[in-house]
């Protein structure tokens, strides 16, 4: 109830500044919950490839806690993973303010923040000192001014690794200049074989994808991942999506940047159906993009995702989402015949 007239007090606030009152006050321990919530106990999944054991297949996305400083606090606000990041291995500024936009009407987001971030080195040293309730994830990226932009996954991966329950590569924020060309054939073939090279110290590795990419794309994307992917364990599907469906009505939306939040749960679902479909159970799939509720959530597990994780609609809904979520996906789930999540996933492929 706090954290919910909490969330409702801070959506006052202007979104970026809200942003930076909620983690502080959540690296302060305020408006923290004491313990977890309940969670079902069939939403409780272990991922094939990963080997991730999840208490909860709905897990916060990367960018709410850039800078690792929150983890542990948003795993009581019942997230049965938490991913932090996008860190990069220099701390920069990210774009000039204003450069995240609340679109209220279309229940979305458009963010254009640009990897602001602290950099690797505070970065690890959080990431080393939290007890771990969750798995937590380390999300990373390049630097915008980098000049050998697979160096910064090296990078990254090898100083996150020895902390991190997950890593994710980050290739598809569409406000790095040029980073999504990381995706393309001969560019994911070249960051594959590196970052495969790196030591990650037997840490599962996720790979996190654009949602604008045509059939085209995924295929050469999952030919790639056959080739010369076979060390990672899977998907994140997918990041913020750069279209602007002609159905959107806020004011803000012809903002330069990223749009998340309820338009992109369509697109984004489709991507992830045409991942599954090609890759076959073969690497664990993520779905991200415009959950809201528990029947979201299920959409995207029967369309072949073994966790989902969201971002934009806590700035609608309030933190107390995550568990909300997990109770009607269970429900989803018995209300079709299935004991456990596993036996839903991919269904409708
Ligand atoms: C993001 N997202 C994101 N993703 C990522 O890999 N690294 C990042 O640093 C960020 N930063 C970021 C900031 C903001 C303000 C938003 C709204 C989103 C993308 C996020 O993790 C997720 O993939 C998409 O937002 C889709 O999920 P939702 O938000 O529709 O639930």
């Amino acid at each position: 109830m706090i954290a919910a007239a909490g969330a409702r007090l801070v959506r006052l606030l202007p979104p970026e500044t809200a942003h930076t009152v909620t983690i502080r006050m959540l690296s302060r321990g305020l408006g923290v919950p004491a313990q977890a919530p309940e969670l079902p106990v069939s939403t409780r999944v272990v991922m094939s490839r990963s080997g991730l054991r999840l208490c909860s297949p709905v897990g916060l996305a990367a960018g709410f806690d850039k800078n690792c400083e929150v983890p542990a606090a948003m795993a009581r606000f019942g997230f049965g993973f938490v991913e932090c990041g996008t860190v990069t291995p220099r701390a920069q500024e990210g774009n000039p303010r204003p450069r995240l936009f609340r679109l209220t009407e279309d229940r979305a987001v458009i963010n254009r923040m640009g990897f602001n971030n602290e950099g690797l080195e505070p970065f690890a040293a959080r990431l080393a000192s939290f007890s771990r309730p969750v798995p937590i994830g380390a999300n990373v990226g390049a630097n915008k001014d980098s000049e050998d932009r697979i160096a910064d996954y090296v990078t990254g991966i090898e100083a996150v690794a020895p902390y991190a329950d997950y890593i994710t590569i980050n290739i598809s924020s569409p406000n790095t200049p040029g980073l999504r060309g990381l995706q393309d054939r001969a560019s994911l073939t070249a960051l594959l074989a590196r970052c495969g090279a790196a030591d990650r110290q037997g840490k599962p590795v996720f790979l996190k994808v654009a949602p604008d990419l045509d059939e085209e794309a995924v295929a050469d994307i999952c030919s790639v991942l056959g080739a010369d992917g076979s060390w990672l364990s899977g998907l994140i599907i997918s990041n913020t999506t750069l279209a602007r469906p002609a159905s959107l009505r806020s004011e803000e939306k012809s903002e330069a940047g990223g749009l998340s939040g309820a338009p992109l749960f369509h697109p984004s679902t489709e991507v992830l159906r045409q991942f599954a479909r090609r890759l076959e159970g073969g690497f664990d799939l993520i779905g991200a993009g415009g959950i809201a509720s528990g029947r979201d959530a299920y959409v995207k597990v029967r369309a072949g995702a073994s966790a989902v994780q969201l971002y934009s609609m806590l700035v609608y809904e309030g933190p107390g989402l995550a568990a909300r979520i997990a109770w009607e996906l269970s429900r989803c789930l018995a209300e079709d015949g299935f004991s456990a999540l596993g036996e839903a996933v991919g269904k409708d492929l």
